[in-house]
Order: structure tokens, then sequence, then C-alpha cells
């Protein structure tokens, strides 16, 4: 885990192919999606910050930014050899790092329902109605970024 590296890549970047293979291995295939469901329409205009080592892409967090102060957190995937060992919270709180530091003020997510206290744990509150996506239970989630890094 200590020799992980943190990243932020874009696609064309040499361990975007390795992202793409996380998402599809630990968040599309098990509900039986292809490889070409994988990426989303806002792609491009996307933060892609991955956990590697070497070529490897142990762990990726997106963001897509919505306006100048928000957006949406979404592709959370940590490899499950590593899973419950911090790397989900490292990933999230690298990210809203670097989002405060580019001035935004408000991420929002859909969480998939058993991974609601995941993000709890991170200060991320529930919102709105549950809804279905994917095939399966969610709810909207949102925190405020303050500038001290809470
Ligand atoms: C959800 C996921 C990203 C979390 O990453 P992780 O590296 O396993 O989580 P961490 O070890 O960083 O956990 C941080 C804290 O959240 C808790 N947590 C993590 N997943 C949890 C869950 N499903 N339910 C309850 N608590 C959870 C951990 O116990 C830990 O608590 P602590 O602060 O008391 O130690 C990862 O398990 C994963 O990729 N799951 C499959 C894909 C998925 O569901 N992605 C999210 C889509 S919305």
């Amino acid at each position: 885990m200590s020799d992980l590296a943190l990243a932020f890549i874009h696609p064309g970047h040499a361990l975007y192919e390795g992202e793409l293979e996380l998402r599809f291995r630990v968040l599309r295939e098990p509900l039986g999606f292809t490889r070409a469901q994988v990426a989303f329409p806002f792609e491009g205009n996307s933060l892609h910050l991955v956990a590697h080592q070497g070529d490897t892409v142990l762990g990726c967090v997106l963001f897509n930014p919505e306006d100048a102060h928000g957006g949406r957190l979404f592709q959370m995937a940590v490899s499950p050899t590593l899973q419950g060992r911090g790397l989900g919270a490292r990933l999230v709180r690298a990210l809203e790092e670097e989002l405060r530091r580019r001035g935004f003020t408000h991420v929002h997510l859909h969480a998939r329902a058993p991974v609601v206290p995941f993000y709890e744990r991170l200060g991320y509150s529930v919102y709105g109605e549950p809804f279905t996506e994917v095939g399966i239970p969610h709810r909207h989630m949102r925190k405020a970024l303050d500038s001290r890094g809470a």
C-alpha cells in the first residue's frame, strides 16, 4: 500500500487503459455490462485520479465539473484485493484537496446503497429520494468543501 502512487491522468495517458479495465472489472462486469459500456460521454472533461503501482492501476475516482463551483464524483473503485485498507478514503481526500485548490466548493455523487456509510465517513450526506441506476438502488449524496480541508 505504501508504494502506491496517486496521479491525475487524462484519456490518452499510459495508465488510462488500466483505469478503464479496473472500472470494468469492479463496477461494470459484476452487473453484466460489456467493456464498451464503461466510458461516460463526459469522460474527456473529467478529472481522473488513479492509484497505481508501476503500470498497474489499483484504484480510481473521477470528477465531472458541472459549473465553476461544483460537480459530480463518479466511478469510485478499488481493486478487490485492496478493499478495506484505506485506499478509497485516500483517493477521495486527494481528489477533494485538488478540487479545493481549483476553487470548487461542492461535490455530489450517486452512491450505491450499500456504500453510503463509506461516503458518510468522508463527510457526505444523503439527500433526496432513493433511485435506481445501472439496475441497483442508489442514493444522492453531497458535501460542501470548506477551504480548511475538513
Ligand atoms: C466502496 C469502495 C470504493 C471503498 O474503498 P475501500 O478502499 O474499500 O474503503 P476504505 O478502506 O478506504 O474505507 C474507508 C472507511 O469506510 C468504511 N467502508 C468502506 N466500505 C464500506 C461499506 N461498503 N460499508 C460500510 N463502511 C464501509 C471502512 O470500514 C472505513 O472505515 P474507517 O474509517 O472506520 O476505517 C471499494 O470498496 C469498492 O471499490 N467497492 C466496489 C465498487 C463500489 O461499490 N464503488 C462505489 C460506487 S458508488
